[in-house]
């Protein structure tokens, strides 16, 4: 998704703004700009197309200047081009301006400037609010952002330039994610803190409806109607180094080998001595939970997927409902939600639009909301009533693999946390469960300690047109995040397909060769699984099987078997998903895709 940059201070914000865009590359995007207040005048460079189109530009252009903002552009409205591109400006070129988010409402207000003599350049939402600040400027740039802001609808995230401002930079910030980074003799505006990390480590994060005026030598916050603010400086526990490859290829590879690591700092400071759980930011009482009389889990993509197995591992310890749903489909349905319902919203960036506006929903309705997200301060975070972090560090890889590994991990601590204060778990189980839980970390290593047959497949399969998963029970749910990763990098079109389901339907496209990759970890289901298998090769596809170590049966019916090391059935999607991010990346590999980047997406999607 979009990223913004803002700089005002004694470097050449030229520097500072493409060495934060590059930063933000990794949240996808499809075009890149700057404006640099240069000798009086705004000079605006912007081009569809990589960062590197940009930044040779301004190399040769040699443009020089202390104060800018800068933009990463992922299209909404109006298709990727040079014009659509940001930053905008007014007619005159006095005041440009970069914009996350959507402007709801811009068709309304575009009406209203048309007829005033206003021309439109671009397709974009953005250039209405270049306009309406040209409309209301008489001298005072925050003046003028505080009466166009109230206009405006949606969601937004906005920093403001003005050639007749020189020592100022304006942000704001309505549900699209902004923050101010606090330098000496020298300010930052990011929509994301990488951006700006080799800088600083200390920032303010602007909450809805709130700005701030930033100079180089002060930063003044208030809310949009003027009154001013105080805010807590946050530091950032994390350094450059952790969001950079570090010898890998792509993040994507570096961030699968390091979920040893991110599943063990998320599980170990909770986990005690004495083998009772302590999840720091979470006070639900005994009370709280046996006032609940059903679970919504909330969230998208992978996070849902991980969700999926919160479902089976709350309903299994803590015997209460759950209703894991879609984000984008639980804000528009008729969700059952009242001060009974305990509402677990899972998000990696803690910014995805549609459930951070489900947490809201919930929490007008009177749910208790409990986050489960991997970064601090975010909007999630911050406003949900508990919290757990997973300690997975940043992931910048568009394809998400330690967030997803860590966000089961938590919600089988919350399962258990839940299941001990209500007396739902016996002492055997829950030894068991926990003893299960401690080895986790290292049993994904020995996943990671051997490759070369996950490559050799992804040989086998990557110039095939489809692919398909099979599983039941919780297999199924792995096999959707398996799919899911599949085709968002390789770009192959994959479908995952509960096993017992395959002879209703889809039976029908397994033809010789076709690549099936079949999940029977469940001892429970082992044997109706194995007559899956057989009924997909029986059609001679080219079936490669995930299964425990020990299991010398499954290589009569399967062409190729991976095995993981034995685990106690519900926990074994943290073990049987590793496999599979890793013949997604080699097969992603084999076709030359832009793995961290793929087309068509963003890392964090703060638009509907
Ligand atoms: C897929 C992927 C996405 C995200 C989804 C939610 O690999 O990364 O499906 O899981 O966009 O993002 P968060 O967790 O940030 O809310």
């Amino acid at each position: 998704m979009c990223g913004i940059v803002g700089y005002i201070g004694n470097k050449q914000a030229v520097e500072v703004l493409t060495d934060g865009l590059a930063k933000l590359e990794y949240r996808g995007y499809d075009s890149a700009g700057v404006a640099i207040l240069n000798d009086n005048d705004i000079e605006v460079r912007k081009f569809k197309g990589r960062l590197s189109v940009l930044s040779q530009d301004l190399e040769r252009n040699n443009i020089h200047g202390n104060v800018g903002i800068g933009h990463t552009r992922w299209a909404t409205h109006g298709e990727p081009s040079d014009i659509n591109s940001h930053p905008h400006w007014n007619q005159s070129c006095s005041i440009a301006i970069v914009h996350n988010g959507i402007i709801e409402n811009y068709m309304d207000i575009k009406e209203d400037l048309l007829q005033k003599g206003y021309k439109f350049t671009s397709d974009t939402d953005t250039e209405v609010v270049c306009h309406l600040l040209n409309e209301y400027y008489e001298g005072d740039l925050v003046g003028a952002v505080k009466k166009t802001v109230s206009k405006l609808e949606g969601a937004y995230a906005l920093s403001v330039m003005s050639r007749d401002n020189p020592d100022e930079l304006v942000a704001v910030r309505m549900t699209s994610p902004l923050i101010i980074g606090i330098g000496e003799e020298e300010n930052f505006i990011a929509s994301d803190i990488p951006a700006i990390l080799k800088y600083t480590k200390n920032v303010y994060i602007l909450n809805d409806g709130e700005m701030a005026l930033v100079k180089k030598d002060g930063i003044e916050l208030m809310t949009v109607n003027g009154t001013p603010i105080s805010k807590e400086v946050f530091t950032v526990d994390w350094d450059v180094e952790a969001a950079e490859k570090g010898g890998y290829d792509h993040f994507m590879i570096k961030e699968i080998h390091e979920q040893p690591k991110a599943i063990k700092e998320t599980l170990s400071p909770r986990l005690k001595k004495d083998k009772t759980i302590k999840l720091d930011d979470i006070n639900l009482t005994k009370e709280n939970i046996e006032n609940f009389n059903k679970v919504y889990i909330v969230a998208c993509g992978t996070a849902y997927h991980a969700g999926l197995l919160g479902k089976v591992l709350i309903e299994k310890f803590v015997k209460i409902p759950v209703i894991v749903d879609i984000a984008s489909e639980f804000r528009y349905g008729n969700p059952f939600i009242d001060d009974k319902t305990l509402i677990i919203v899972v998000s990696q960036s803690g910014e995805t639009i549609d459930t951070f506006e489900a947490l809201r929903l919930g929490k007008r309705k009177g749910a208790r909301i409990m986050a489960v997200t991997n970064v601090v301060g975010s909007s999630i975070a911050r406003e949900a009533h508990d919290v757990l972090y997973t300690w997975a560090g940043p992931e910048i890889a568009v394809a998400s693999t330690k967030a997803y590994t860590t966000q089961m991990a938590s919600l089988a601590l919350i399962a258990l946390d839940m299941a001990v204060k209500t007396d739902a778990i016996s002492q055997p189980e829950y030894n068991k469960a926990i003893e299960e839980i401690e080895q986790l970390s290292s049993k994904v290593a020995e996943i990671l300690e051997d490759l070369d047959l996950v490559k050799d497949l992804a040989l086998d399969i990557y110039q095939a047109e489809d692919v398909f998963f099979i599983g039941r029970g919780v297999d199924y749910d792995v096999a959707r995040e398996g799919s899911l990763k599949l085709k968002e990098i390789s770009y192959i079109h994959s479908e995952a397909i509960q096993a017992g389901e395959l002879k209703h339907g889809t039976l029908a496209l397994i033809e010789k060769d076709t690549p099936v990759i079949a999940l029977a970890t469940q001892d429970r289901l082992y044997d109706k699984m194995l007559s899956n298998i057989k009924e997909v090769k029986a059609r001679r596809a080219y079936v490669i099987a995930i299964a425990k170590k020990g299991n010398k049966e499954i290589e009569k019916s399967a062409d190729k078997v991976i095995y993981i090391p034995d685990v106690m059935d519900e926990l074994s999607p943290i073990l049987s998903v590793i496999p599979l991010q890793l013949l997604s990346y080699y097969v992603a590999k084999e076709r030359d895709c832009d793995i961290d980047k793929p087309r068509n997406l963003a890392k964090s999607v703060t638009v509907e």
